[in-house]
């Protein structure tokens, strides 16, 4: 308990000392917030520390530091969404480097046509189950559609808009959904300014470009990036723009491995790629293309083109949920094995004896045939 206060006092005066706090009241909801939601401890806190009790020792973080090392070495980074606690869990004990939160949940969960109708909210309530599930990853959750830049009709009636609403949507992301970073997507001159009012904020962001999904609207829709010189070249000025606002990384989706590898000698930060080939300084794939699970019509015209399916896991579920089923239509589950809990007969006796003085019948009868006798 000790120690609990002791690393709550350490954490409110860390607050308090933190520019982006103003007030001591602040500090204090936020305390009380992070409690409340169980959020887990951002990757760029002292490993040692121990904020939350003694606790079994977690596994090493990675951190921005670690994925820096790892490219300097010219080491693969390796990436992939998770939208919930048994996936991030999973993702987590695979040992993959970065996870990400993507908007991609909106087609591969919440069945969607697109990824524009994922909110932020939505979003965050993802971030936050991931979160409790991963212990080890860099978590990057995905800005939504809107959160960046304001949508037309918040614009008509808008008291702020561009930067300032990413720096608020990206702090959220970071405080409630515990976050380490977050990603942007798109390459657009104001993306590269939120980019950089969001680092500004103290928050770190992967940059997105070549196919950005939630740039369909104006791309007519999902079809690969940068296969004319003119497109090619706009995307690795984007890049460069975006590394220069302050990116500590680049998703790279769906351009030709040329060009990919073309950004990659062009930066001095991870490209990780998409569908886009294996020059880039690591890669990302969407967690239920990989594992071969059920997909989106749309995305499944898509996907495989570059995505390596590494199991079948849809068909073993479909097989499994079938089995089942099968067993309860046909009477089979539960058998004596799986009913597990026991009433002792002294006490099944004297139930009977209370049913029939209530005049339950029906539940006496079924009492005494399932009760053997003396
Ligand atoms: O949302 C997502 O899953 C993504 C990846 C495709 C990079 O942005």
């Amino acid at each position: 308990m000790a120690l609990w206060r002791d690393a709550q006092r350490r954490l409110f005066h860390r607050l308090l000392t933190n520019a982006r706090m103003h007030n001591a009241q602040e500090a204090c909801h936020t305390i009380q917030q992070t409690q409340l939601a169980g959020v887990r401890w951002h990757s760029n806190k002292p490993l040692d520390a121990v904020y939350s009790g003694p606790a079994a020792a977690s596994p090493k973080r990675v951190t921005l530091r670690t994925l820096r090392e790892k490219y300097k070495r010219g080491e693969p980074i390796s990436m992939v969404t998770a939208y919930d606690y048994p996936s991030a869990v999973h993702v987590d004990e695979a040992g993959i480097d970065m996870l990400l939160v993507g908007d991609s949940v909106a087609m591969v969960v919440h069945g969607h046509d697109t990824t524009l109708p994922i909110t932020m909210d939505e979003m965050l309530s993802h971030c936050k189950a991931a979160a409790r599930g991963a212990q080890r990853a860099f978590l990057v959750g995905d800005m939504p559609f809107g959160s960046v830049c304001k949508v037309a009709a918040e614009l008509v009636m808008a008291v702020e808009v561009g930067p300032e609403h990413a720096v608020r949507s990206a702090i959220r992301m970071m405080k409630e959904g515990g976050m380490d970073g977050v990603k942007i997507e798109g390459g657009f001159t104001s993306r590269a300014r939120s980019v950089a009012a969001v680092v500004e904020a103290g928050v770190a962001v992967m940059g997105h470009v070549g196919l950005t999904p939630q740039s369909i609207s104006v791309l007519g829709g999902f079809r690969p990036a940068a296969q004319s010189a003119s497109e090619a070249l706009r995307v690795i000025k984007e890049a460069k723009a975006l590394e220069a606002a302050g990116c500590f990384s680049i998703v790279l989706e769906c351009v030709p491995a040329l060009v990919a590898a073309a950004v990659t000698r062009e930066l001095g930060i991870p490209t990780i790629g998409i569908g886009a080939g294996g020059g880039t300084s690591g890669q990302v794939l969407v967690y239920h293309d990989l594992l071969g699970m059920m997909q989106h019509p749309h995305h499944a015209k898509v996907t495989p083109k570059f995505c390596k399916q590494y199991s079948a896991v849809g068909a073993v579920i479909q097989e499994a949920l079938t089995a089942y089923h099968a067993d309860v239509v046909g009477g089979h589950f539960p058998s004596e094995a799986f009913s597990p809990y026991k009433i002792a007969r002294e006490e099944a006796q004297q139930l009977l004896r209370d049913l029939e003085r209530e005049g339950l019948q029906d539940a006496a009868e079924a009492v005494a045939g399932l009760t053997p006798q003396d």
